[in-house]
């Protein structure tokens, strides 16, 4: 075979593969077995191997992906990527629909789509190719995912047909399909590694991962929903989807036009009914107005179109048995009942387990051993047992009552008045609190130390090398190294963590430090007004109570806690080791830029999390709330913010802004 020859081949079997990839993942109809397919593929190959000049990216043999890490680049939008508003009551949808009628005078049509629960993604087309592959983001920016999405079986590399445009947009949302999740999730069980708590967050997961070649290994769909560019075919939502479909996209075919709202519900009742037997999970459905023109003629608010909501699912409820009831102790020695549950699939996840909280709640709930309860569970929301199926309570079952003694050590439990949970009070001899509480010096929000972690911190306790968290400042390198599974070169990583730990400021040691009610925001709020340990340990509760945000309850954990000898021995002893007790200079200079203001954060952020984000609004004076109320001064959005917290910024008339317009604020 000479190079022309090859060259034409390589074209043929390309075209080939395309056609037969579109059959396979876009139309679930394969024209070939997967041994006729791969025996093509491996011809492909072959002669893209020999005639490298012939390489490109675009090529059926590229969706294999590759090994090389990279971090993201972060890539603008065309055009923002934009959320939908949202409701669950049909009423509110009526509403809607008298919104348009108020605007719009001519007949029109809605568009009718479900709402797919997956990842967002914006692909861009130049000649037929794709160009560019960027996640939502915060809306305006994105990360640059190209590679990735290049190993998406169902999205194609090169367009079919001819009459799409030079250039455009189309924006749809990457998927992980049901079947495949639970297969998935037990596989990473096996290996010891989490399991994704449900479809749509294996699919954003995948989506980032760094190699490429293990994203190729997942079988993430992708589901089209908008197409945005100056050329379109058609003036009108619908055709230019249903044309994108002849393009090789995959245009799910529930997607419907309808004139009158009555058939809008049909459709809601429809899909909420079999959303069950959809090969991928949804949790609602898109009701948009087809017309571009009217579009247009509606604009949009902030954040959302005028022209389009979402109508979501309200939370599933299913029955399964209580199988019985376990008790946590936490490192502060609360004890947490937990329900066991018969396994049972609930939106997407399955669960096992739901807190129930406290002996109070036990209480109301009224469990008896092996009742049938109904359990719920919404999209973000953790699942929770919602009552007791009464008539199908077993014969002779009796009441499920909450313990007196820890679980753990069997140490009588007691109740602090006034507080709703009961505490196991043996705080040095009770394991789970010695290890929580070394585990919550470790986690990231407090020490952030690199290199170890629970696994890493049962190990040594079991093996009697730490009994406090000053105990891991004098763990030498033989000790650490000889531990199974802790190599010479994780020893040393954990002794390099430790020592950089020293740079944490002390706002996040106080919070480390694990002292009963005292969270970030407390521990910051101490920080600030203390400034040392010093001071704070000879703080009386008359004192303390006079700072803003503390009450009775923190200040009497307070003061109790550096009562206690134990405790003002630890802290000695982390101070010898280099551990800052006291405020750090940066967060006085820095302070005051934010004085007065108040700042609600919500959804994901492209730079930095939310975490570091209210820390830099704390640092600079300013203050975070939980919830958009009046007080509210800024609402800081990100990547899927939430909906009702945007509609409730908007209706009080308080400035939405993005993380870098806060970013620029602070300067
Ligand atoms: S349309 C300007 N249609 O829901 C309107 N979005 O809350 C753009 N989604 O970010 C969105 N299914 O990730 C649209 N059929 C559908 C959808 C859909 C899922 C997601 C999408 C978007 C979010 C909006």
């Amino acid at each position: 075979m000479n190079q022309e020859e090859a060259r034409t081949r390589i074209y043929k079997l390309r075209k080939e593969l395309n056609k037969h990839n579109h059959s396979y993942y876009v139309l679930s109809q394969p024209g070939i077995s997967d041994y006729e397919y791969d025996l093509l593929m491996h011809e492909l190959i072959g002669l893209e191997n020999k005639y490298p000049v012939f390489f490109d990216s675009n090529s059926p043999s590229q969706r294999v992906g590759s090994d090389i890490s990279k971090e993201f680049v972060q890539l603008e939008h065309q055009s923002p990527m934009l959320s939908l508003g949202n409701t669950y009551s049909l009423e509110e949808l009526q509403d809607f629909d008298k919104r348009i009628k108020k605007i719009i005078s001519e007949e029109f049509e809605y568009v009718c789509e479900l709402k797919y629960d997956g990842t967002a993604i914006s692909l861009t087309y130049l000649n037929g190719k794709l160009e560019r592959a960027v996640t939502r983001g915060d809306g305006t920016r994105g990360d640059d995912v190209t590679r990735n999405v290049r190993t998406i079986k169902s999205i194609p590399l090169v367009l079919s047909g001819d009459n799409f445009p030079d250039k455009f947009e189309i924006r749809g949302e990457i998927i992980f399909p049901k079947k495949d999740f639970s297969r998935l999730n037990s596989e990473r069980e096996a290996r010891g590694e989490m399991p994704f708590a449900n479809p749509r967050n294996a699919s954003s997961g995948t989506l980032k991962m760094k190699n490429s070649s293990e994203v190729a290994k997942r079988p993430l769909d992708c589901q089209f929903y908008f197409i945005l560019g100056d050329n379109l075919p058609f003036p009108s939502h619908f055709e230019n989807l249903s044309a994108a479909r002849s393009w090789g996209f995959k245009v799910p075919g529930q997607m419907a036009k309808y004139k009158n709202l009555d058939d809008v519900f049909s459709y809601i009742e429809k899909w909420d009914s079999e959303r069950e037997s959809l090969p991928f999970e949804i949790d609602g459905v898109v009701i948009k107005v087809n017309s571009f023109k009217l579009q247009n003629e509606l604009g949009f608010t902030a954040k959302t179109p005028r022209w389009a909501i979402s109508y979501k699912f309200k939370a599933e409820q299913v029955e399964t048995r209580l199988l019985n009831v376990v008790y946590q102790v936490g490192r502060t020695g609360v004890i947490t009942p937990v329900a066991i549950l018969e396994p049972v699939v609930i939106a997407g996840s399955t669960i096992k387990r739901a807190s129930v909280h406290n002996a109070d709640q036990l209480g109301l709930m009224g469990f008896y051993y092996r009742d049938m309860v109904y359990v719920e569970k919404g999209g973000e929301i953790i699942p929770k047992i919602i009552g007791v199926v009464i008539n199908k309570r077993p014969e002779n079952a009796t009441p499920v009552e909450f313990i007196n003694e820890c679980p753990e050590c069997g140490t009588k439990l007691i109740r602090i008045e006034g507080e709703a949970n009961h505490y196991c009070p043996n705080t040095t001899g009770c394991p789970p609190q010695i290890k929580g509480r070394i585990e919550h010096f470790i986690s990231r929000k407090a020490m952030d130390i690199e290199g170890l972690g629970e696994e890493t911190i049962e190990l040594l306790y079991n093996e009697g090398l730490i009994k406090s968290s000053a105990d891991l400042y004098e763990l030498t390198i033989d000790q650490l190294s000889i531990l199974e599974r802790l190599g010479e070169k994780s020893a040393n990583n954990i002794r390099n963590g430790l020592s950089m730990s020293r740079e944490v400021p002390f706002q996040r040691v106080l919070f480390a430090l694990g002292i009963r009610h005292v969270g970030e925001t407390i521990a910051k709020i101490l920080a600030r007004e203390y400034l040392s340990i010093d001071a704070l340990k000879t703080a009386r509760i008359e004192d303390l109570i006079l700072v803003e945000e503390i009450g009775e309850k923190i200040a009497k954990s307070l003061v109790q806690y550096f009562s206690d000898p134990v405790n003002l021995e630890l802290i000695s002893r982390l101070e010898q080791h280099g551990i800052q007790m006291k405020s750090d200079k940066e967060t006085e200079i820095h302070s005051g830029s934010l004085n007065g203001l108040s700042f609600v954060i919500s959804g994901t952020f492209a730079k930095f999390s939310r975490d570091e984000l209210k820390e830099l609004i704390e640092n600079r004076g300013g203050k975070n709330l939980s919830g958009i109320s009046s007080k509210t001064n800024f609402l800081v959005s990100g990547e899927n913010a939430g909906p009702s917290k945007l509609q409730k910024a908007q209706e009080l008339n308080i400035i939405i802004i993005s993380e870098q317009e806060l970013l620029d604020m602070i300067g």
